[in-house]
């Protein structure tokens, strides 16, 4: 199919896309993905001392769920209401709802009005359109003074994604190093992580794959003040 083609599509709207996919392709346990928080994630953060986080594209609430658990007073947002609905009935479930707040935002157009201890993201990949870039530049101003930013990414496409066909289309998926200097950060912040992981997975169809996690972790300096 040529280029020209492509541009003739009409957008699909994230909002709608996101909702569809949440509303109609569940797993067996009744959610898209696995509920579980992401291994990077886990990796990253479990010897951080909890403080108050936020998580950009938390979906149905994996990570922020796990956060919470672990003691951190998270603001989760998501374009998808289905997905954090998900999310909030778990929380409820797992009496954690007084410690995750659910918010339904496009990111395309949201600003932080609050810093964070932590500001944390994954996957936040989407084969419709999604100025991720810009996203993560607000995201790393929503960090505290000596707080942290967590950017995990997909480092290769993985096997039958519907991101494979955007990638064909789109920019390649960004290194950790790339993402960090799209970040623009000032001189006072500190790479801590900047690393390809990979990761051994059994994938949707019960195959064993191995799936590339792009991980960047980022200190702010701790400001005049400190
Ligand atoms: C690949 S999923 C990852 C979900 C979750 N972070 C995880 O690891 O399971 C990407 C998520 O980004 C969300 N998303 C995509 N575009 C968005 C936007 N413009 N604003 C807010 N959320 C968005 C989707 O609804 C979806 O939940």
């Amino acid at each position: 199919m040529s280029h020209e083609s492509h541009r003739t599509e009409p957008p699909v709207d994230p909002a709608e896309f996101w909702e569809d996919r949440y509303r109609s392709t569940r797993g067996e346990h009744g959610q898209v993905w696995s509920g579980r928080v992401n291994e990077a994630v886990q990796r990253e953060v479990s010897g951080l001392r909890p403080g108050t986080a936020l998580e950009l594209g938390c979906g149905e609430g994996g990570d922020a769920l796990w956060l919470a658990e672990q003691g951190w007073s998270v603001t989760a947002i998501d374009i998808s209401s289905t997905a954090l609905a998900v999310g909030a009935a778990e929380a409820e479930r797992a009496g954690l709802s007084e410690r995750i707040r659910w918010i339904q935002a496009d990111l395309a157009t949201w600003r932080p009005s609050a810093e964070f201890d932590l500001v944390t993201t994954a996957f936040l990949h989407s084969p419709v359109e999604l100025p991720r870039e810009e996203v993560l530049r607000r995201a790393a101003m929503a960090v505290a003074p000596g707080g942290r930013l967590l950017v995990v990414g997909h480092g290769a496409v993985p096997p039958g994604s519907k991101l494979s066909h955007h990638e064909q289309n789109g920019p390649p998926l960004p290194t950790p190093g790339k993402v960090l200097a799209s970040l623009h950060l000032a001189a006072d912040w500190v790479t801590e992580t900047n690393a390809l992981v990979e990761r051994p997975a059994v994938w949707r169809d019960g195959s064993a794959v191995t799936l590339v996690d792009a991980v960047l972790r980022v200190r702010r300096g701790p400001g005049p003040d400190a």
